[in-house]
């Protein structure tokens, strides 16, 4: 396996809206980012993704872009802009920028150029078609709900958007549109940004023939633009790192966009674990066998020249430890215990703002708190299917994305040391528990814990570079896994309920030889002829180096 620097690095992933407001309206903003850039140094991590900042109507929160070359003006200003790339860079920390390009806002001068006539050399931008009789051309549903084509009177054609109608998606098909991506994505990073994540980048490759009841993607498209993006811009940048978002791939699928050789993206995100409870807005507890087979066969499956990215929370998901872990009574423990198994696995981990606190989903009392567009017209479109308010809420208090968006905790002071204003979305009460600055003070934070599983992975090529391998498969209780690189093996055991369990240890885990490297609890553990005694959420990590 090829050794590079993004396989090594931690990367940190902000939200601006709600990662700090310097200027008291109640927004996130580069000063506020810029101001936080100690903290995130002191965490140890080496990259920064940040969440789109470009001008943007803010249908869906800057993933709708009108201006790919100017600064949202809520965020700042591009003096500002350059002021946080090189304040990140005098601390040795790298800035990927998020590149959202399978859509634009209707704002965008592209799309409003497209709509104003079919002749408009701006037409082919987009996806129009005509109507079949008085439907819209398929049945296709977007990702926001409702029918992903808007009718235009203009035109009398329809527009495709995945997502919402404020959205519509690029042609990619058209050579112009690819030209017009490629000149931005220079404009970027001749500024000296590190890198790119892509959003949704494989729904680029639109199919040939629309047909179906739902949209699906042709990969052969997108690994050509791809390998186009890459002999015409990246590699002119050597030494950058490119992460995908790709919904719907399999080990299988996504080795074929990571794939070094093949020269498309040096890793992608899967989303076969956030599906774990079945349907997104599914209730169900998610299966501790399930979660592992997902996860396990991404670490053995993906290969050796393809690169996978972990991760259990993102601006899109509730937040993990509410999720996977307890946020009750347990909470440190198993946001630990959590951390633990992300910085342990193959893979570069992706850290959330606030996971590394344990921020917790939000228990908002009414639909009116709620934000979010996908969550919105989820609500709109499941009323008019017959649901009510008291189950929908019940539904958006578990699933719904502001759960990940309400503002960084920074202190107990008022709005969690976020805003001097009121901020667009309300702060969780939770705050005065659970904040940066109470974690900093205690040694034995989740905060800590970070940084000390940070450390481990600049000190252990294993935790990078190490074959993974599963043991009791078949619990409901624990994963435990092993890693190991020529002689350095690592062993780990993860406790995910609230009892204690009783493991009997086969000869080849008994850790007699083995260090314990780190624990999320204080002493030592419990090991007793051939047995682990693991508390509730308990997370074990052994160090050894094999004769
Ligand atoms: C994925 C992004 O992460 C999400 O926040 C956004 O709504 C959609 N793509 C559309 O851009």
């Amino acid at each position: 396996m090829t050794k590079k620097w993004w396989k090594e690095a931690v990367v940190y992933q902000i939200y601006p809206r709600s990662f700090m407001d310097s200027n008291g309206d109640g927004i996130g903003d580069l000063n506020g980012i810029i101001s936080k850039l100690d903290y995130l140094k002191d965490l140890g991590v080496q990259v920064v993704w940040l969440c789109p900042v470009y001008q943007s109507p803010n249908d869906d929160n800057g993933y709708d872009i009108s201006d790919y070359r100017e600064i949202m003006n809520e965020f700042g200003t591009m003096q500002e802009w350059e002021t946080l790339l090189s304040e990140m860079h005098r601390r040795g920390l790298k800035l990927i920028m998020d590149l959202v390009v399978n859509h634009t806002s209707d704002e965008h001068k592209w799309f409003v150029e497209s709509q104003k006539s079919k002749d408009s050399p701006y037409r082919d931008y987009y996806i129009w078609r005509d109507g079949n009789g008085d439907a819209p051309p398929t049945e296709w549903q977007s990702y926001f709900s409702f029918d992903a084509w808007q009718y235009d009177e203009t035109t009398k054609q329809y527009y495709l958007h995945l997502f919402s109608k404020k959205q519509p998606d690029l042609n990619w098909a058209n050579p112009a549109v690819r030209a017009e991506v490629f000149d931005l994505m220079k404009f970027w990073l001749d500024k000296g940004i590190d890198g790119f994540r892509m959003d949704v980048i494989n729904a680029i490759g639109k199919p040939n023939v629309f047909d179906g009841a739902y949209f699906v993607p042709d990969d052969r498209k997108t690994h050509e633009y791809l390998q186009e993006m890459n002999r015409k811009v990246l590699s002119k940048y050597p030494g950058i790192m490119t992460v995908g978002e790709t919904p719907g791939v399999t080990p299988q699928t996504a080795a074929l966009f990571t794939d070094e050789r093949r020269e498309e993206l040096n890793m992608v995100f899967h989303f076969e674990h956030m599906g774990v409870e079945g349907d997104k807005y599914s209730l169900n507890r998610f299966r501790l066998t399930d979660l592992k087979r997902i996860l396990s066969k991404w670490q053995t499956e993906l290969g050796e020249n393809a690169w996978n990215s972990l991760y259990l929370n993102n601006h899109d998901q509730p937040r993990m430890v509410s999720r996977f872990g307890n946020d009750g009574e347990y909470r440190v423990q198993s946001a630990k215990m959590l951390a633990t198994m992300l910085h342990t696995m193959q893979g570069t981990p992706y850290i959330y703002q606030g996971e590394e606190i344990g921020m917790t989903n939000v228990p908002f009392s009414s639909l009116d708190d709620y934000r979010d567009i996908e969550t919105l017209n989820w609500a709109k479109e499941s009323r008019l299917q017959g649901k009510t308010d008291e189950e929908l809420l019940l539904v958006a208090n578990r699933k719904s994305r502001d759960n990940a968006r309400t503002p960084m905790q920074w202190s107990n002071a008022q709005n969690a040391g976020f805003t001097a204003g009121t901020p667009w979305i309300s702060v969780n009460p939770n705050y005065p528990e659970i904040n940066v600055e109470s974690d900093l003070r205690n040694p034995d934070s989740i905060l800590n814990y970070y940084k000390k599983l940070i450390q481990l992975r600049g000190q252990y090529d294993v935790i990078v570079y190490g074959d993974f391998k599963e043991y009791f498969t078949e619990s409901e209780q624990v994963y435990c896994y092993t890693r190991t690189l020529g002689n350095e093996k690592l062993q780990v055991f993860l406790n995910f309920t609230a009892e204690p369990v009783v493991l009997p240890l086969p000869q080849e885990l008994i850790p007699e030889k083995a260090n314990p490297l780190l624990s999320n609890y204080a002493g030592q553990p419990e090991v007793k002829s051939g047995q682990l005694n693991l508390r509730p959420y308990e997370a074990l990590v052994y160090y050894c180096e094999l004769a």
